[in-house]
């Protein structure tokens, strides 16, 4: 048996989980719904709101596997990058456990979380592989060969997707996080589909993407419509705004997969959750490319400790340092 303590903080999910091993015990996440009426994340209800909920999470976790905080083997916190004060509750409570009860620790990035994620999956992909991580803080493309390298391929010149999800829902009235009800919206639209909006090729020489342009196209068709008519043709926006997110990062996966010859592809973070990315990719790509159950998609802590267990196997664990802006290559 070992038991890695997972822990989360770093946006407005507060996560713990238990590890034995590779086997999730118990993963208990509190999703900060407080935020919905501001239209986005307010750091500092967020780091409040993280106060509020981390010990009685760990509680639970401990009461639902009969644990205590004395039974651990490593306590695994991500530690960058993230809102400052978020990430902050998070560290501090692992350090208190480390320094409490003499348990070794180790900081994790929250993008190699998110990559570990398969990991908990059945049937994971074996090195090398591309990570696609697509979130709304983060949306990348990585070459991963081997655990803890980490090659970006491409990322985001502007907005995450996620983001480009909630800053468009905004615009159309949806609460935050918009990306699920953009996603069930869109599923409502009736023909006919002629509904197109541009997709930006920031770079030649990378595969690098942007969503500002896109998000400026959506508001300029709302601005052009009247509220009776945006109410109506919401399903129809909603779907081609969707199908342009979707058609511009399948399309950067593809330019992957044909400049490293590498064929299998993982997809996490938030957006991952989308029905219509998985099927596209899915039909790009069939059985190559892998998705986690959506629960693990979004931020969770089952993840991080599976990142941290993978890091202690291979005596690459580093003391958590809060850093808001740390780069995983
Ligand atoms: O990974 P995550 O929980 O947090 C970050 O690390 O950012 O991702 C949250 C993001 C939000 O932007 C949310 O709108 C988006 O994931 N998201 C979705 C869907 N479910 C969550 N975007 C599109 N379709 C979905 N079904
Ligand atoms: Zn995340």
């Amino acid at each position: 048996m070992f038991l890695s303590l997972g822990i989360e903080s770093s946006c407005d999910e507060t996560s713990v989980a238990l590890l034995d091993g590779e086997t999730v015990l118990a993963s208990e996440t509190y999703t900060q719904g407080i935020h919905a009426r501001f239209g986005g994340v307010v750091p500092e209800i967020a780091s409040r709101a993280h106060l509020q909920k981390i010990d009685r999470l760990c509680d639970a976790v401990c009461e639902n596997t009969g644990k205590n905080l004395s039974d651990l083997d490593l306590v695994a916190v991500t530690d960058g990058p993230g809102l400052a004060g978020a990430l902050l509750v998070g560290v501090s409570f692992a350090l208190g456990i480390h320094q409490g009860f003499k348990i070794p620790v180790t900081g994790v990035h929250h993008l190699e979380g998110h990559i570990c994620s398969i990991f908990l999956e059945p049937d994971p992909p074996l090195y090398p592989f591309l990570a696609l991580t697509v979130s709304g803080g983060h949306t990348a493309i990585y070459l991963v060969r081997e655990f803890g390298t980490y090659e970006c391929l491409g990322q985001t010149v502007d907005d995450a997707a996620g983001e480009a999800f909630d800053k468009v829902g905004k615009m159309l009235g949806f609460p935050y996080p918009a990306g699920r009800l953009i996603e069930q919206e869109a599923a409502c639209a009736q023909p006919p589909f002629d509904l197109r909006f541009p997709i930006a090729r920031p770079s030649e020489d990378r595969i690098d993407f942007s969503f500002s342009g896109l998000k400026t196209a959506v508001k300029y068709h709302l601005n052009a419509l009247n509220q009776k008519i945006l109410q109506q043709q919401r399903p129809r926006i909603c779907r081609a705004f969707q199908n342009a997110v979707v058609e511009a990062l399948s399309g950067s996966l593809e330019n992957a997969v044909a400049r490293t010859g590498i064929q299998q592809i993982v997809v996490v973070g938030g957006v991952a959750c989308n029905g219509a990315l998985r099927a596209a990719l899915h039909s790009r790509f069939g059985e190559s490319v892998r998705f986690p159950r959506p629960a693990n998609c979004t931020d969770n802590a089952a993840m991080i400790a599976r990142a941290g267990y993978e890091r202690f196997q291979r005596k690459m664990t580093t003391f958590p340092r809060m850093n808001p802006s740390r780069s995983l290559t």
